[in-house]
């Protein structure tokens, strides 16, 4: 028997992993509060952009595979599975996440089981800090439903690993699926949903590894918290590339990466990370060791040697224009990362609201992220002007900085900054240009280089 599955939350996650079972011939179907939201995913429209995800929302829908409600219990009533997917927001003051969405989900998942014939599993997929799976859901599902966890309903917890930008390629292709079980029939369910979804694929390419719930809460953090943390320590080691002229951190992190112990991946130095994920998952797991008094000495460090990578680049700008005041500067790319209009904890709000506090003006422009930058530049009280392209942006610009390296700027060459800019700066966040080249032919600088 194939396993019918219902996704409680249609954010990013939650709805790329619906479209992704839907392809695979896997009945769905997802619950979200958001009426809108539900009426525009029933007619094949995403509510937000990602790669690929507008074509397979389309092919899911009409193949019947996939169906939105705004009723939880329908989407419960008709599936086995339940995966929750749910936002567990980022407290600002305190730095620790919210779960209330996800007791919410899990008491409206229980009070439906009281009434449901045979076996249900209950699946965490949401990031949550250790304890969370067992103590907050898996309790609430059997109060709730009146029936016992571990034998007519189940829970899992299984961390996801896609990044934004290419989730479909990552919930497709994992590296592993880590299936952390209340106990061996719950893992045992969400094992067989599994090898019916990902056939071959599953084995040496992709283990599955069994483990408690706990274990599996805390892979999550011990992945954000690990990349985060490479690219902190090349954006240290940056700096002190820096102090060296001549030297060239990405040569240096390429030779690094090669030692088959460490890998290339996430050692690109720049203005740092940002997103909905690292800094959310970084500081929570601070803050829930902290709250169990144990101060994370290295995460602590990981998050400040961020916040400096940000502002370093407003430290190379002023080494080429001087003191920012009633200066100009020009942010190539505002989304903490390419291929998304999330401006979600981007590197570009961290440079603009420090600039502006140096008397500085800001403009902007990204390729995809107009109405979101405008919306996370409210939020923060920062004046920026944004612009419709890259030739309006360096327009009257003391400085260019790029913070997000799009396509659309790693092609342009020295003679369009020469040409926009009266006296044409650059600084180089992203590291996307030949130093060489814009050494030689602008006032250039960038992360990790100074010029002999
Ligand atoms: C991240 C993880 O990569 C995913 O595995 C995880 O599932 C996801 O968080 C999550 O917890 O949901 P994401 O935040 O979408 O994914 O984006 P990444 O590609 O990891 O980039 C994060 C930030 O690091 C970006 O601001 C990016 O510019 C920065 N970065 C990345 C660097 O500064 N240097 C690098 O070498 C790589």
């Amino acid at each position: 028997m194939k396993y019918r599955v219902s996704v409680i939350g249609t954010g990013f996650v939650g709805l790329v992993t619906a479209v992704c079972f839907a392809d695979r011939n896997i009945k769905t179907i997802c619950s979200t509060k958001n009426e809108k939201n539900a009426e525009l995913i029933n007619k094949g429209i995403p509510p937000f952009f990602e790669n690929r995800l507008e074509d397979l929302l389309k092919k899911a829908i009409e193949t019947g595979n996939l169906v939105c409600t705004t009723n939880r219990e329908e989407a419960v009533l008709n599936s086995e599975i339940s995966l929750i997917i749910v936002g567990t927001p980022f407290n600002h003051i305190d730095k620790t996440i919210n779960l209330d969405y996800m007791e919410q989900a899990a008491k409206d998942i229980g009070t439906v089981l009281k009434e449901k014939n045979g076996y249900h599993l209950t699946a965490v997929r949401s990031t949550v800090v250790p304890g969370t799976s067992r103590n907050i859901v898996g309790r609430n599902l059997a109060e709730k439903s009146g029936k016992k966890l571990g034998e007519e309903i189940g829970l899992v917890m299984q961390p996801e690993f896609l990044a934004e930008g290419r989730s479909i390629e990552d919930t497709f292709r994992p590296d592993r699926i880590i299936i952390g079980e209340f106990d061996e029939r719950s893992g045992d369910v969400l094992q067989k949903l599994y090898e019916d979804f990902y056939g071959n694929h599953i084995g040496e390419d992709c283990p599955i590894l069994r483990m408690n719930i706990e274990s599996a809460e805390l892979v999550k953090y011990g992945n954000n918290c690990f990349l985060a943390t490479k690219i902190s320590f090349i954006n240290e080691l940056a700096k002190i590339a820096e102090l060296v002229p001549g030297v060239d951190i990405d040569l240096v992190a390429r030779s690094i990466g090669l030692d088959y112990r460490i890998n290339p991946r996430f050692l690109g130095a720049g203005v740092g990370w940002g997103g909905s994920c690292f800094p959310k998952d970084v500081n929570a797991i601070i803050a829930f060791a902290g709250d169990k008094g144990l101060e994370s000495q290295l995460l602590q460090s990981v998050v400040d040697v961020n916040d400096r990578a940000a502002l370093h680049a407003l430290e190379l700008t002023k080494e080429l224009i001087g003191d920012l005041k009633e200066k100009t500067i020009a942010l190539l790319g505002l989304a903490f990362k390419p291929g998304t209009d999330d401006m979600r904890y981007a590197p570009s709000r961290r440079i603009a609201i420090e600039a502006i506090n140096q008397g500085a003006k800001i403009q902007g422009y990204d390729p995809r992220t107009k109405e979101s930058a405008k919306i996370a530049f409210h939020q923060d009280g920062t004046e920026i002007t944004l612009k419709d392209s890259v030739e309006e942006v360096l327009k009257n610009a003391d400085c260019a900085i790029v913070c997000t390296e799009w396509d659309e700027f790693k092609t342009l060459k020295p003679k369009t900054f020469i040409q926009h800019m009266n006296n044409p700066c650059v600084v180089d966040g992203r590291r996307i240009y030949d130093t060489t080249e814009y050494s030689k032919e602008l006032n250039y600088k960038v992360v990790g280089y100074t010029t002999e």
